[in-house]
């Protein structure tokens, strides 16, 4: 019996200690490690190596120490038949809104802006945009873009959300399905995405949804890479169409030096921070799945394989 922490970005020891101080009686190791494979039921997860979690014949659950789950699906050796999970968590609701927040301001405020013109010494004060003038509209109203959603409205803004399904949100207009996603685009002047990446919705973020926002909207992808395609952003800032981007999530990460957005006025970037998960609000959850998974309960935040989130 036991977990084992499976990622490569240096937080192993944080999770292995938050989660032992938490369930002290809980065996949990690091994959860096000496640990017994065979009593390992449950591996916590982020980006891990691929082909890792085959090495674990008992494994009985996959939980993602994230929102997401996209990069266990792409771990084609990874045994995708068991349970996985994904982290529901307040603190990280409200750090992604928080985010979100900060960015639209930056944008109404032209605060990116100055900092550039500062560069050059250049004194050139500019048009700046009013909530009252602007309407946010949220592609994707899971846990993370219905939260967001609400709190953007509760300061003053316009919002109204897209999803696959229908939603109703207090004071937020909901537009859902394939045949309501031009109306939502045609009067959204800030694009949050906050989509789940699945097969459906890879790509999403195209030429083909911009020429449908108005002229001069922004885009915010705090969602993944993969939902963005590059050239056509580029192309719709390059236009004019879009007065910008603030993109938190590429599709390789870290994002490579040629890039063309390290050095696009139109492009603000942040290194995939918009909202990370909280060890000491998440272990409570990990733990308390880990004991339905020993007692047979139905496990928490379970995700749908067909839904892929
Ligand atoms: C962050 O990207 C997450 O999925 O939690």
């Amino acid at each position: 019996m036991g977990i084992v922490v499976l990622r490569q970005d240096g937080k192993a020891d944080e999770w292995k200690r938050a989660l032992r101080n938490f369930a002290p009686e809980v065996p949990v190791y690091s994959a860096e490690e000496p640990h017994p494979k065979a009593e390992i039921e449950m591996a916590l997860v982020w980006k891990h190596p691929k082909g890792s979690l085959s090495e674990y014949p008992n494994l009985k659950c996959i939980a993602s120490s994230g929102a997401g789950v996209d990069f266990i699906f792409k771990d084609t050796q990874a045994p995708l038949h068991l349970p996985i999970t994904r982290v529901v968590d307040p603190i990280l609701a409200k750090d992604m809104a928080e985010h979100v927040i900060a960015t639209v301001f930056a944008h109404l405020k032209n605060v990116n802006t100055y900092k550039l013109q500062q560069f050059d010494q250049t004194w050139k004060p500019r048009t700046y945009l009013r909530m009252k003038e602007v309407t946010i509209g949220i592609l994707g109203l899971g846990e993370l873009g219905a939260f967001t959603a609400t709190e953007l409205s509760t300061i003053g803004f316009k919002v109204q959300g897209w999803s696959r399904s229908q939603k109703e949100i207090t004071s937020v207009t909901t537009f859902n399905g394939p045949d309501q996603l031009d109306l939502f685009l045609g009067s959204t002047d800030v694009l949050v995405c906050l989509l789940p990446l699945t097969p459906n919705t890879q790509g999403i973020l195209n030429k083909k949804i911009f020429e449908k926002l108005p002229k001069n909207a922004f885009l915010i992808n705090v969602a993944r890479g993969g939902h963005l395609n590059d050239d056509d952003l580029l192309e719709a800032l390059d236009s004019g169409h879009l007065s910008g981007a603030a993109l938190d999530v590429f599709h390789t990460e870290p994002l490579p030096g040629p890039h063309p957005f390290w050095q696009h006025p139109k492009v603000h970037m942040s290194p995939h921070c918009a909202s990370v998960s909280d060890t000491e609000s998440v272990v409570p959850q990990i733990i308390a799945n880990y004991k339905r998974l020993k007692t047979g309960k139905a496990l928490e935040n379970e995700i749908s394989k067909t839904q892929g989130y």
